[in-house]
């Protein structure tokens, strides 16, 4: 039995996504298919990493080492082909206080933010918690993935005047890894309208061949002058209660900007907890990663098999990247709310109501493959119990 197979109770350790579920639904022996945190222990190195920091047992303020820029650096130009200085990459502590930093740094109160429908929720809540104007492109269904529709984006870009947009590389919930085509024809359209370009690349690592990565930078000569990057390994890793994260800015202006923003807000000092397992992931990670994706991959085919065996009428996305697979149950004609209450009060099974993602989502739902196999067996058979009731 590999590691990834051996199931962790997780009932009980204030998880978000096994424990909080119990209370937003009122509702007992729910199984956990949402969220994105994988129900698989850190690998070895950043368990011992913190077994050392805990056995010294002295916890002050901690200062970022070099080795850990060293780390980063490393892995982004061996995994990424990226090549980074020390200078470029800014701490944060996580993605969206990231993303939310540089919005407030780069744009000003009712500019327009363009993202993609559907796509990650919390974009749209940032934009408009920071009373920004929320603009959004529909992706288009072609092929049974999702592409960029470019002429809806230009037609936005230059009515609305859209001052920045908040990119999904890869992207969640659909699982493209966006080609580098792709993203050079969006990078020119920016840069025509000199549309500020941040980057989610949180899911960077979770690609499954032969599909390739491309970071935005990567992707044009010039793309990292218009443009800032955010990733973080508590995706590719499962350490995201670590809340860390990292900022690349190649662009000295928009780095000062940024700087000036985030030592206002006080957030320049970083979790000791958050350096120590991002040092040990990047340095120690590697066979673990490659033993995870094999296994994410042997779900997905495990899943695919399991819908066209027993729920033939769900369209399925399949993905490129990430743990996460976007399913289109539209052809049981169930209003959003009646979908959502069959699957947890019927099935006993938790995914994203695919609505929060944008109104393309209607009807589906965004189901998480990273447990072991027979906590999804279960799930899914739980699902198909909601469904052919
Ligand atoms: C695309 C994307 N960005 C950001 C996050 C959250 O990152 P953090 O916890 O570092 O804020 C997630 C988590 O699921 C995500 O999928």
């Amino acid at each position: 039995m590999t590691h990834f197979e051996r199931p962790i109770e997780r009932r009980g350790s204030n998880s978000i996504k096994w424990d909080a579920i119990l209370q937003t639904y009122n509702e007992e022996d729910l199984l956990p298919l949402w969220i994105a945190d994988m129900d698989f222990q850190a690998p070895e190195g950043v368990l011992a990493a913190y077994q050392k920091l805990i056995a010294h047992g002295v916890l002050g303020y901690a200062e970022t080492p070099k080795s850990l820029y060293r780390a980063i650096i490393d892995w982004e130009n061996d995994q990424h082909h990226l090549a980074l200085e020390k200078k470029d990459i800014l701490f944060f502590s996580g993605v969206l206080a990231g993303i939310t930093t540089a919005i407030q740094a780069f744009t000003d109160r009712d500019d327009a933010i363009l993202i993609h429908d559907p796509v990650y929720p919390p974009f749209a809540t940032i934009i408009t918690n920071n009373q920004r104007k929320l603009v959004r492109s529909r992706l288009r269904e072609e092929k049974g993935r999702f592409v960029m529709d470019f002429a809806d984006i230009e037609e936005k870009f230059n009515q609305q005047r859209v001052k920045a947009m908040i990119l999904c590389n890869p992207h969640n919930p659909g699982g493209r890894v966006w080609s580098k085509e792709e993203l050079q024809r969006l990078g020119e359209l920016c840069k025509k309208y000199a549309v500020l370009v941040l980057s989610d690349e949180i899911h960077q690592d979770l690609v499954f061949p032969p599909y390739e990565m491309t970071s935005f930078f990567c992707a044009g000569t010039d793309f990292s002058d218009f443009s800032l990057q955010f990733t973080s390994m508590t995706k590719t890793f499962n350490l995201a209660g670590i809340k860390n994260s990292v900022i690349f800015v190649k662009n000295k202006a928009l780095r000062e900007q940024l700087l000036r923003k985030q030592a206002a807000n006080f957030q320049h000092e970083i979790n000791t907890f958050g350096l120590v397992g991002m040092e040990a992931a990047y340095q120690t990670g590697k066979d673990w990663l490659s033993e995870l994706l094999p296994y994410i991959r042997s779900n997905v085919t495990y899943l695919l098999e399991f819908f066209q065996n027993h729920l033939p009428k769900v369209k399925i996305m399949i993905p490129e990247g990430t743990y996460l697979l976007w399913l289109d149950f539209s052809a049981y004609g169930l209003s959003d709310e009646a979908l959502e209450n069959r699957l947890v009060h019927t099935g006993k099974v938790v995914l994203n109501p695919g609505v929060s993602y944008g109104s393309s989502g209607k009807q589906h739902m965004r189901l998480n493959v990273a447990c072991p196999q027979s906590v999804l067996a279960e799930g899914l058979r739980r699902i198909a119990t909601a469904l052919n009731e």
